[in-house]
């Protein structure tokens, strides 16, 4: 027997659930093609960052206005030749030369948290050839006068300012941090959003105790950052109506399997891509059929979802109901439940 890996993601018909999470990897056709020939779905492309366009338009304003050597400021801000290429443009003419290399499928990526003119990117990443678009809002919410409701609507009205803009399928990656998780899905789903990407993975700093400064940090994910996503892709399997992306802590064809089962339409990876190489897709792949084959399930298709909180038949696992009991049965010598004993040599 031969498992049925495709799936279906905002429409786009997949040959597996294995995409590559947006990251610096798309920046190379070469690590595209591996991707593509490991086995992977679809591809994400890396950001089109806010910052970008609009750094990128100042300087050309000011240039315009003013010429880049009479204006003192304008040559700080002018990129040289190497920061110009990782511009907009470069970025278009990127995605317009990987599609033409590629056959998988290639969402284009725009990051960003206000409306305004630079939304007009988006209209640029379909016209130059993406199948779908992925609108990471990336937003850290700092301002104490600013209230739940203002941030919701920040989201809301960008993702209706990017829907106006695109006729490809839109997703729209957020962060977990929502007062009410399935409200706020809901209302990205009516506001234009045809999929959810969940979570971002927001980066925290640390503090340099040499040099007392805070650091911006990147490390890469583990699978034990995986029960997140898995926890809401349970609950909201079948009450949105939106193709449903897992990213943050996928690294293996388990914990891809997982959120198959939870109801992910596609899994999502980085880290471990960075970690194993693009080939790395390949190992997933062929772990998610074996096991699959292994307990008789004819498709992805079928086992998708079954495990959602709509379809176990404790759907408190999900929720809060089990907490209690848990933290009562976690053992170690230090709880109350250890006689009290000699010190330890
Ligand atoms: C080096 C690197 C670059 C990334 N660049 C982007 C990006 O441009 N846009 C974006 O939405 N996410 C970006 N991400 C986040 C990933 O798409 C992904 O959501 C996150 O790393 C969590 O998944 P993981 O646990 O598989 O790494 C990047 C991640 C890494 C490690």
């Amino acid at each position: 027997m031969t498992v049925d890996l495709r799936t279906r993601y905002m429409g786009l018909d997949l040959a597996n659930p294995v995409v590559a999470a947006a990251s610096t990897l798309s920046s190379r056709i070469d690590n595209l093609k591996r991707l593509q020939d490991a086995g992977a779905a679809a591809v994400v492309f890396q950001s089109l960052f806010e910052e970008q366009i609009e750094h990128e338009e100042i300087q050309i304003h000011r240039v315009l206005e003013h010429g880049a050597e009479s204006f003192a400021e304008a040559t700080t801000y002018l990129p040289d030749l190497e920061e110009y290429n990782v511009g907009p443009d470069a970025y278009l003419r990127h995605l317009e030369a990987s599609k033409r290399e590629l056959e998988i499928p290639i969402m284009g990526s725009l990051n960003g948290v206000s409306t305004g003119g630079w939304v007009r990117y988006a209209r640029l990443i379909q016209e130059a050839g993406a199948d779908a678009l992925e609108l990471n809002i990336y937003y850290i919410a700092a301002d104490p006068e600013e209230t739940g409701e203002q941030v919701e609507r920040r989201y809301l009205d960008l993702v209706r300012a990017v829907r106006e803009a695109v006729t490809i399928p839109l997703a729209v990656k957020i962060g977990p941090f929502f007062s009410s998780i399935p409200n706020m899905a809901k209302r990205l789903v009516e506001a234009g959003a045809d999929g959810l990407v969940l979570f971002n993975r927001f980066l925290q700093p640390d503090i340099d105790l040499d040099s007392l400064e805070p650091l911006p940090t990147l490390r890469l994910s583990t699978s034990d950052e995986l029960r997140l996503p898995l926890r809401w892709i349970g609950i909201l399997y079948g009450r949105i109506r939106a193709s449903l992306a897992a990213t943050t802590g996928c690294h293996t064809a388990e914990d891809a399997l997982k959120l198959i089962l939870a109801g992910a339409d596609v899994t999502m990876m980085a880290s471990a891509l960075f970690r194993h190489g693009p080939e790395h897709v390949r190992t997933v792949v062929e772990g998610i059929a074996a096991w699959l084959e292994e307990r008789e399930y004819h498709s992805v298709r079928q086992a998708k979802g079954s495990l959602a909180q709509i379809n176990v038949p404790d759907p408190a696992a999900y929720a809060r109901a089990n907490y209690m009991e848990m933290l009562a049965r976690f053992t170690s010598p230090y709880d109350w439940r250890a006689a009290p004993s000699e010190p330890r040599a």
